[in-house]
Order: structure tokens, then C-alpha cells, then sequence
């Protein structure tokens, strides 16, 4: 069966890494079609538009999406982010961003490996709130936390089929139920609630400040974490920080109910600063790729690309250098 995967390099460095991904998912031997996508800055600043209906329509009869990474200086903050990676997370109801962290090359990342499983269409993210009197001295903001009882327990459930198909089969959920005491409340009960169905997951619960300590000075202690989106957004940083580095960091938004494509993006960012000078670390987006062709059903592919990210400890060559040698080992 030949996939149809849509591209989306985006901005910065996202096209860099992207262009490696493909070329090591081409030289696994796995038989797909291309579509390219010209969304991004660039896109944005000639005609205006960030996500055309059309574009997500096209988008909607894929079977899986790669997407490098949006944001430029040249736009303003939000613009991009918000009508093009957020857009497809919600549009496509994509609620599973799977991000894993494994021990990289140095000594000082022993003992990690985890996954974090963070609810990618609710929380701070969905956009409640607003402006009232502003530009005034009495200028009011509020950014309402939006969780859903069915978003929360989808989530939820999803790192429990991951927990328990896991060696450890240890879940935990991080959140701040001692300040949060509404969303902490429902997302506590949820997890509660589900956790009776699998007795064979271990459970655990931490504070998110608190996992932020233990992250970084005993990140063994983790196996599956499930946490909302902005915690999420903020941990799986520092996760990548404490497994080697960002430039590892892979991600996957899952739309596990499969009524649509998913889309496999690095966690980093467009790295304006670096553009073209061949810094960017490829392996994220290529780890993305993996994932992706594991969702798809490509497990021999996704395997041997796995191997041979885990095999290169590079750090000074170019981005397409990298790209090459793992290329070269996945054949
Ligand atoms: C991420 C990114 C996005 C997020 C931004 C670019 C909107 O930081 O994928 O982690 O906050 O989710
Ligand atoms: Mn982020």
C-alpha cells in the first residue's frame, strides 16, 4: 500500500529537518506519495493566508502528516501557531501528542526512558477568555483552562493501553490538584476512576513543580506520564533537555480513533537563528518519522530507522550529513 503523506516543511530550520526525515523514510523502502504543502511564514506573508480551507480539506484525505516547525520573526507571535499548528491539532482532533524521551549519548541521561503523554486539544490551548476594557487602566485579560470530562478520560485512557502495553506498566499523572482545584479535580477523578480498570498499571501522581525536580534529577523514576496540555507543552522541553538534548525530542499528535491523518512533528521550534548554517539536529524529526510509520502500520521500516537514530552520536556534523549517515544504515 503506498501512503499518502503530506509535507509540511514550515518555517526556518522545520524544512531542514523534514527534507532528512523524508530521505531517510525513502531510503527504509517504504513506498509513498508526497504531497507538499506551501503553508508557513513565507506562505502567510505573499497572500495572507495561514490555512486555507482548501489546504485543510486536501490534508483531511491523507494518511499521515510531516510537519517541521512554524514561527517566524517576521510574524507576529501567535498568528502561525495558532491558525496553522493549532488549527490542524483541533480540526483534526488530534488528542494524543505522544512524545517520548530516551536516554541519549551522554552519561548524565542513565536511566530515561519515558513517554509523555500530553492532551493536545484542551487546557490554556483552546482559547477561552478574552480582552475586557483593554488598552485602558483597567485593561482585564483572562485565559480560561477548558477541560472536558470526555477529552480528559480519552487521554487518560489512551496512557493506560500505553502504560499497560509497557514493560514497567507505570503510569503517572502529573498536574497541580493542590492549587488547580477545578481542572486538577476533574482530571484527578478521571484518572482515578480509569485507573480501577487496569490493575495491572502501577499508578503515581505528582505536582507539576515537583516533576519538574524529579525530571531532571530522577527522570528513571518515570515510565508513562499523562498530563494536560500546557503542562505538557512545558515538560516535554525539559524532558528532551534532560535526554540528550532537543535536537532528539520526537513527537507524534495522534488522532487514535483514526478519522483522520496524524501529524509527526520534532517538539523543537523553527530555530530562526540557525537557518541554512547546517546546525540543525535532524534526528527529532526523523525520530517523528518513525513514529509515523509505526502509526502506520510500517514497523520493520520504523524499527530499522529507530536503530540507526540510536546509533548515531554525532555532533558535529551537518544536518544533511546526519541525515545521510542514517540513510545510508537503514537501507
Ligand atoms: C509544541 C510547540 C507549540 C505548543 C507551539 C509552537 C504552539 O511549543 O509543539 O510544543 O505550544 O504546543
Ligand atoms: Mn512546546
Amino acid at each position: 500500500m503506498t501512503h499518502r503523506i503530506g509535507i509540511i516543511g514550515g518555517d526556518g530550520i522545520g524544512p531542514e529537518v523534514v527534507a532528512e526525515a523524508m530521505k531517510v523514510v525513502d531510503a527504509a523502502g517504504v513506498a509513498y506519495t508526497p504531497v507538499a504543502f506551501d503553508l508557513g511564514g513565507a506562505r502567510y506573508l505573499r497572500d495572507g493566508e495561514v490555512l486555507p480551507d482548501a489546504d485543510l480539506k486536501a490534508i483531511r484525505g491523507l494518511d499521515a502528516v510531516m510537519l517541521g516547525a512554524v514561527g517566524t520573526p517576521d510574524v507576529a507571535p501567535g498568528v502561525l501557531e495558532r491558525g496553522l499548528l493549532l488549527k490542524l491539532r483541533f480540526e483534526l482532533d488530534l488528542y494524543v501528542n505522544l512524545r517520548p524521551f530516551v536516554a541519549g549519548p551522554s552519561p548524565l541521561n542513565d536511566g530515561v526512558d519515558m513517554i509523555v503523554v500530553r492532551e493536545n486539544t484542551e487546557g490554556v490551548y483552546a482559547g477561552e477568555g478574552g480582552f475586557l476594557r483593554k488598552g485602558t487602566p483597567h485593561e482585564i485579560a483572562t485565559q480560561g483552562s477548558t477541560n472536558t470530562r470526555m477529552g480528559v478520560e480519552r487521554c487518560v485512557r489512551f496512557a493506560f493501553e500505553l502504560a499497560r502495553s509497557r514493560t514497567r506498566k507505570h503510569l503517572t499523572l502529573v498536574h497541580k490538584t493542590n492549587v488547580l482545584q477545578f481542572s486538577g479535580d476533574l482530571w484527578q477523578r478521571v484518572f482515578d476512576e480509569v485507573a480501577s480498570e487496569y490493575d495491572d498499571v502501577e499508578t503515581g501522581y505528582h505536582h507539576v513543580d515537583a516533576a519538574c525536580i524529579y525530571f531532571v534529577q530522577d527522570p528513571g523514576r518515570y515510565d508513562v506520564v499523562v498530563t494536560d496540555n500546557l503542562f505538557g507543552d512545558i515538560l516535554t522541553d525539559l524532558g528532551g533537555a534532560v535526554a540528550g538534548g532537543i535536537g532528539r525530542a520526537a513527537s507524534a499528535n495522534l488522532n487514535p480513533a483514526r478519522t483522520g491523518p496524524s501529524v509527526f512533528e520534532p517538539v523543537h521550534g523553527s530555530a530562526p537563528d540557525i537557518v541554512g548554517t547546517g546546525k540543525a539536529d535532524p534526528r527529532a524529526a526523523i525520530i517523528s518519522a518513525a513514529m509515523m510509520l509505526e502509526f502506520l502500520g510500517e514497523d520493520d521500516a520504523a524499527t530499522r530507522i529507530r536503530e540507526a537514530v540510536e546509533k548515531s552520536d554525532d555532533v558535529t556534523s551537518s544536518t544533511s550529513e546526519i541525515g545521510d549517515a542514517i540513510a545510508e544504515r537503514v537501507q
